[in-house]
């Protein structure tokens, strides 16, 4: 089992160009299943959820390859459509293949991902949006067999109870080549879904609404397939920033998209640390000891605060002047990373949906275990501004999101190996 080793106490320096959106990337590799063509994916990350994503598409007939960050997809001939438990299992975001099968085929045969390390993670909302658009699906244990009546989806109007990201792009998958039109109220608005249409449309689809509470599909007979570019990942920048916020000292990200970093930048200027924007680029200087936020942090559906960026300002603020109070509202189980934090000689009270982060002079060293991938991350960024050496174990959570984290750190001056 590989394990990062750092050494905390290091200013870091530096410039990165941010990898490919690993939330993007994997409903838009998914999406590729509905073109009869080939699509290129250009700034596609390294990732083992990547490549889990790539394992199934091979296993049904599509010829998925890489070189360097470009995924090329042909999905010209499919030959099954079934699903093994075995690849579902790989990662929780499998379940997007099942809108996507349905796109494709009209029918699929897929297992419940189960939960994760953030807690149950139910489809409820996937399984009913599903239903009310003509499809039958059927339960039997861990299998979910679908089938579309006739062999095809039907377009349907659908209101999500949550604005769930993949119930969201489930529908959008099932109904760019449903029969009809398919209206979506109170869709998940995250900037991946907009990359996911932006992808579709370039494949023929025709989709209008997204990035708002209500997008409207026109059902097509048949999609083509195209070259797409991905867009940067929002999450890991928030995770370098925090970092080198945390450790101190200056960071460039050339290729930022800004508009749709604004949730978390907002939060993370009242940090003290300077932040600036300049023609795509975000610079950002920490020099003094970071502030406490004085309004609640409260996890949200986007344009709010994003929940997967919650673990890593956490560990930045846990060296703040001050206490920072965090509310999670998006998953029952995602303050797993704070004994970590507390090992380190963080200040952390966890209560329900609420942890208060009393920031401490300094942290030190410490052996941890990562938890899951925004927890390990936050890991990361605690050790960077801690006193001595650390090191973290089952880093496999880490290389699901994160594109050869060590290397980034070190381009900035860290002290961190992979060994
Ligand atoms: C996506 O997960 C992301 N994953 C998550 O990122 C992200 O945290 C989440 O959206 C919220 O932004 C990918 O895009 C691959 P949801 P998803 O459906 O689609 C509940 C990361 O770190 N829910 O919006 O699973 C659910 O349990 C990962 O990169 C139901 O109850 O998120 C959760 O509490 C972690 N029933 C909440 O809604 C359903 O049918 C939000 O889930 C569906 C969801």
């Amino acid at each position: 089992m590989q394990k990062f080793t750092i050494t905390g106490g290091r200013r870091l320096r530096g410039e990165l160009v941010l990898q490919g959106s690993k939330n993007s990337s994997l409903p838009i590799m998914a999406a590729a299943l509905l073109c009869c063509g080939e699509a290129a994916l250009h700034s596609c990350p390294k990732l083992t959820d990547v490549y889990a994503a790539s394992r199934i598409l091979n296993c049904v007939g599509c010829k998925c390859s890489f070189s360097g960050n470009t995924a090329v997809i042909d999905s010209r001939s499919i030959d099954s459509t079934d699903i093994p438990e075995s690849l579902m299992h790989e990662m929780r975001s499998s379940i997007i293949f099942m809108g996507a099968m349905l796109g494709r085929a009209g029918s699929c045969t897929v297992s419940v991902p189960g939960g994760c390390e953030l807690g149950p993670r139910p489809i409820d909302m996937h399984l009913s949006a599903l239903r009310k658009m003509n499809v039958d699906i059927r339960e039997n244990g861990g299998a979910i067999v679908c089938r579309a009546h006739g062999g095809r989806a039907k377009g349907a109007r659908i209101t999500l109870a949550f604005p769930s990201v993949g119930a969201t792009e489930n529908v959008i998958l099932c109904a760019v080549t449903a029969d009809g039109e398919t209206v979506i109220n109170n869709a998940a608005r995250e900037p991946e879904i907009c990359d996911l249409c932006g992808f579709l449309r370039a494949c023929g689809a025709e989709i209008r609404g997204d990035g708002g509470s209500s997008i409207v599909i026109n059902g097509k007979q048949q999609l083509h397939g195209c070259e797409y570019t991905i867009m940067p990942d929002r999450i890991a920048g928030a995770t370098y920033l925090s970092m080198v916020a945390a450790a101190k000292g200056e960071l460039i990200l050339t290729n930022a998209c800004i508009p749709e970093m604004e949730p978390f930048l907002s939060v993370l200027e009242q940090t003290g640390c300077s932040i600036s924007t300049f023609s795509g680029k975000i610079y950002l200087r920490s020099g003094t000891r970071l502030k406490a936020v004085k309004d609640r942090i409260r996890t949200m559906p986007h344009p709010g605060f994003p929940t997967d960026a919650q673990a890593v300002l956490m560990a930045a603020l846990a060296t703040a002047e001050g206490t920072s109070l965090f509310e999670e509202n998006i998953f029952d189980c995602r303050y797993r990373h704070t004994d970590a934090l507390v090992k380190m000689g963080a200040d952390i009270q966890v209560m329900g949906k609420i942890a208060a982060v009393t920031g401490r002079e300094r942290l030190h060293g410490a052996n941890v275990e990562a938890t899951d991938l925004r927890g390990g991350a936050a890991m990361v960024t605690a050790a960077l501004c801690a006193e001595g050496r650390s090191e973290i174990s089952r880093i496999c959570h880490i290389d699901r999101g994160y594109e050869k984290m060590e290397e980034a750190v070190r381009l900035l001056g860290g002290d961190m190996r992979r060994v």
